[in-house]
């Protein structure tokens, strides 16, 4: 198959990482036989920088006619103290919102290699745990109107608005069932239902939606304080966890550090055509950008999720997982993931070492 990939380094360790996942594909279309060709393009703080927007017109009319978008991580403190529609993330916000992406697949797994890894006691992770975040990414206070102003006791004001409607909810309510019923046919939504009006619009189109069109998913709901608790008291409990933008983007990141790093987490979204955008979930780290110490798995797993969700390549995602847990068996391991007896290694040669398992 001929594929056109945008690639979208962006800021940080963002080069680093895609550059590792550019290598394991390339390895990929010589294995199997494909043709990959990529084309880098700007967004983020690099885009400022380079034409004074974090998301040029360019860039997102590139990423709409290529076949997927490859995407490194953005933002850094260079940009911090721009205004908000001026920022770094600002740019990833308007892609999503562009390609129409609302589907995010964020899928923690602990990999038996770095059982280690995870803080938590052995026992609680012994049995394996996979949570699968499926979190809404183009709605919610992500996207609410927000405002600034100024209180005459109080002093200034700011908010952001939470709000989401039935069709949002039940297309990603959709997602979430065919992937349940593809696992264990069951599902955790997640919600503040006690407190916020959006959640109980939330928890009704979930129940209503899911009933009617798969009865034989079972829902079950959590409030979001709960779910962060019992991320770390039971991990194992959950499967599939269905949610809105903001609590997804908070609780991958905990579910990501149950199973060990977050540089092992890599992420799929995706709307209603096959061009999607894959990215890792973690941020562009500058503290460590440059020095060649920086994860590249949870990148190159994002590629895999692309072969596999865009491209409908099985094979060749099974080969990178595979390449990924070999080298983990062999003792591999970056700066975030090493423990005692194991063998520390930079970014470029972890991604040397997973493409030559391809
Ligand atoms: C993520 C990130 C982004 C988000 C930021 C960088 C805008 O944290 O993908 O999880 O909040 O969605
Ligand atoms: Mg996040």
């Amino acid at each position: 198959m001929n594929k056109h990939i945008a690639v979208l380094a962006g800021d940080g360790i963002g080069p680093e990482i895609t550059a590792g996942a550019v290598e394991v594909l390339r390895a990929v279309a010589d294995r199997f036989s494909h043709t990959f060709t990529f084309e880098p393009l700007l967004m983020g703080g690099c885009a400022i920088d380079a034409c004074g927007e974090p998301l040029p017109a360019h860039t997102v009319e590139r990423c709409l006619s290529s076949d997927s978008v490859l995407l490194g991580a953005v933002g850094g403190p260079k940009w911090d103290t721009l205004p908000g529609d001026k920022r770094p993330e600002k740019g990833l916000l308007g892609i999503r919102k562009a390609m129409g992406l609302y589907s995010n697949i964020r899928p923690a797994k602990l990999w038996k290699a770095l059982a280690d890894a995870s803080p938590l006691r052995r026992e609680l992770v012994a049995g394996g745990v996979e949570i699968v975040v499926v979190r809404e990414l183009t709605g919610g206070i992500y996207f609410g109107e927000r405002g600034k102003g100024s209180d005459a006791v109080m002093g200034e004001t700011a908010w952001d608005t939470e709000k989401y409607s039935e069709r949002e909810i039940e297309r990603i309510t959709r997602i979430a069932c065919e992937l349940a019923r593809r696992r264990s046919g069951r599902i955790i939504s997640v919600d503040k239902a006690n407190v916020l009006e959006s959640s109980r619009l939330w928890r009704k189109t979930v129940h209503a939606y899911a009933g009617k069109y798969y009865p034989d998913v079972t829902v079950t709901d959590m409030l979001v304080d709960n779910a962060a608790m019992q991320i770390v008291k039971d991990p194992a409990q959950f499967d599939v966890l269905l949610t809105s933008n903001l609590f997804g983007d908070i609780l991958s990141d905990e579910a990501a550090q149950v199973t060990g790093s977050i540089g092992m987490l890599a992420s799929s979204s995706l709307g209603d055509t096959t061009c999607g955008l894959y990215e890792p979930i973690h941020g562009s780290a500058p503290d460590i950008a440059g020095r060649d110490i920086a994860n590249p798995i949870a990148t190159i797993l994002a590629a895999a999720m692309m072969l596999r969700d865009s491209f409908g390549m099985q094979k060749e995602y099974a080969a990178v997982e595979h390449a990924v847990e070999e080298t983990l068996a062999e003792g591999w391991r970056t700066a975030d993931i090493f423990s005692e007896g194991t063998k520390q290694i930079g970014c470029r040669e972890m991604a040397r070492r997973i493409a030559e398992h391809i």
